[in-house]
């Protein structure tokens, strides 16, 4: 069973289900549009009212447009809700609530414990539930299968759980729920078949994994060895600096070898819910189990020296137009942690507007998606690109792109400030000297 994936059937061929999806975010938004455009009866249970009143009146919510969700609202095929008794009408629960972590860098688990306990108070007997956040291995077992056998409902028999990993990439083009692969792990047999029927349901391949553990570490590994190769290459960037050559041309030519090579590109750190998140997951898991990763520390400390320098470049190029950093007055472009998306959540700008500052940079900041990033607390809103500084003057003495959004108008950008550090290597286009990489 474990080497076939299995392929979404024919539209309308599937069952039609009562699925109940626990979190409307940036995740589970996204699978719920997706269940219900798959001819499921969704409803979407979420503990924030304002979100479920902004769902059931068809706006745009956790980054998917209104266009994605008001069709499914008017006919009926998707309802948002606070009330935990929905799930007792469901015959398939998805939990897609927050795994972040605190402000030691440790995982966070109440959320999905409490609602982990919300579904078992509610949950009827014969339903699947789906765990589909990025938990620490054991969690699925944990917080689910073990109480629901010591409670005496039989899992593969009574009642159904399965691991399903969500691997939405917000603001990719090309790849979505619905035609991106999914994992699917069974806490027993009948459990692994029922989790791969519903899943290829509403997407085009479901692929099974051996165990819950094999299928929750693997979440972790995707994205570890996304954070990993990056900051590999961010302290490549370093390193080119001294050298006096462009990481992007080092990597560039590197990926020229056909195999065994996958070209990772640096930046001012790692921003998102995600990356920077699973490696501190992967590390507790070890460390329950007695290990200690040694790779993971290297790699957060090596991405945390990214601001630093940031700002060392800022200094150099605005010191090779004859001033210094102190009393300059520095625009950090792009405040989201990637590009053409407005999510902010763990974005490195809030770092290097940090280490300008300490420095003595005067800094406004610019974004055209999010209207701000708090930094400290207090509310950094976005300003114009051509926005008159407090001091009087137009323009400033540099800007940093961290985030090259394509709507930025770069070319405007370029002529109004001394100089661009572009962290991204992503403005080569608008090239003018005035433009400098990493
Ligand atoms: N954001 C991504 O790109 C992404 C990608 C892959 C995986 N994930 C994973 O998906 C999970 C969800 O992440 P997210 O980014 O959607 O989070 P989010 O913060 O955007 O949304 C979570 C939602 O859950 C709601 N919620 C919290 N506790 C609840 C409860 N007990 N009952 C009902 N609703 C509750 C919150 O109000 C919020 O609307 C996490 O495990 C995350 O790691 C996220």
């Amino acid at each position: 069973m474990f080497d076939s994936e299995i392929e979404r059937p024919a539209l309308n061929s599937a069952p039609s289900r009562r699925v109940c999806v626990i979190g409307l975010g940036f995740a589970g938004l996204p699978t719920a549009t997706a269940v219900a455009s798959a001819g499921h009866q969704t409803t979407g249970l979420d503990i924030d009212p304002a979100k479920v009143a902004s769902i059931n009146s068809g706006r745009a919510t956790s980054g998917i447009p209104a266009e994605a969700i008001a069709p499914l609202i008017e006919q009926g095929s998707l309802i948002a809700t606070t009330d935990a008794s929905a799930i007792a009408r469901a015959d398939v629960v998805l939990i897609t609530v927050p795994t972040p972590i605190d402000t030691e860098g440790r995982p966070y688990e109440v959320p999905v414990e409490r609602a982990c306990e919300t579904v078992l108070r509610h949950v009827s007997d014969g339903a699947l539930i789906v765990m589909q956040c990025t938990v620490v291995p054991g969690t699925t077992r944990r917080l689910l299968v073990d109480p629901l056998n010591a409670a005496g409902r039989k899992v593969g028999e009574d009642i159904f759980v399965a691991f399903s990993p969500e691997r939405i990439n917000p603001g990719d083009p090309v790849f979505n729920v619905s035609n991106t692969t999914k994992l699917v792990a069974g806490a027993t047999e009948a459990c692994l078949e029922r989790g791969l029927e519903f899943v290829a349901s509403f997407v085009s391949t479901a692929r099974p994994v051996p165990s819950l553990e094999a299928a929750e570490l693997a979440k972790l590994v995707e994205n570890t060895f996304r954070f990993i190769n990056i900051s590999f290459v961010n302290e490549l960037a370093v390193l080119c600096d001294r050298f006096g050559v462009n990481a992007w041309d080092v990597v560039e030519a590197a990926a020229s070898k056909p195999f065994a090579f996958m070209a990772h590109f640096p930046g001012p750190g790692i921003g998102g819910d995600c990356i920077p998140v699973s490696p501190r997951y992967l590390m507790a898991a070890a460390e329950r189990n007695g290990l200690i990763s040694e790779v993971i520390p290297a790699s957060i400390r090596a991405t945390a020296r990214m601001p630093g320098h940031v700002a060392d470049r800022v200094a150099t190029l605005i010191a090779e137009r004859g001033r210094l950093l102190t009393g300059a007055r520095v625009m950090v472009v792009g405040l989201a942690y990637k590009p053409d998306i407005a999510d902010t959540r763990h974005s490195p700008a809030v770092a290097v507007i940090r280490e300008l500052e300490s420095r003595g940079a005067e800094v406004l900041v610019h974004d055209p998606l999010a209207t701000g990033i708090i930094v400290d607390g207090v509310l950094r809103p976005s300003v114009p690109l051509d926005r008159v500084w407090p001091a009087g003057a137009v323009g400033a003495d540099a800007a940093v792109v961290l985030t090259p959004h394509s709507s930025i108008d770069y070319a405007a950008l370029a002529g109004q400030v001394g100089v661009v550090l572009d962290t991204r290597n992503a403005l080569g286009k608008y090239g003018s000297g005035r433009i400098v990489s990493l």
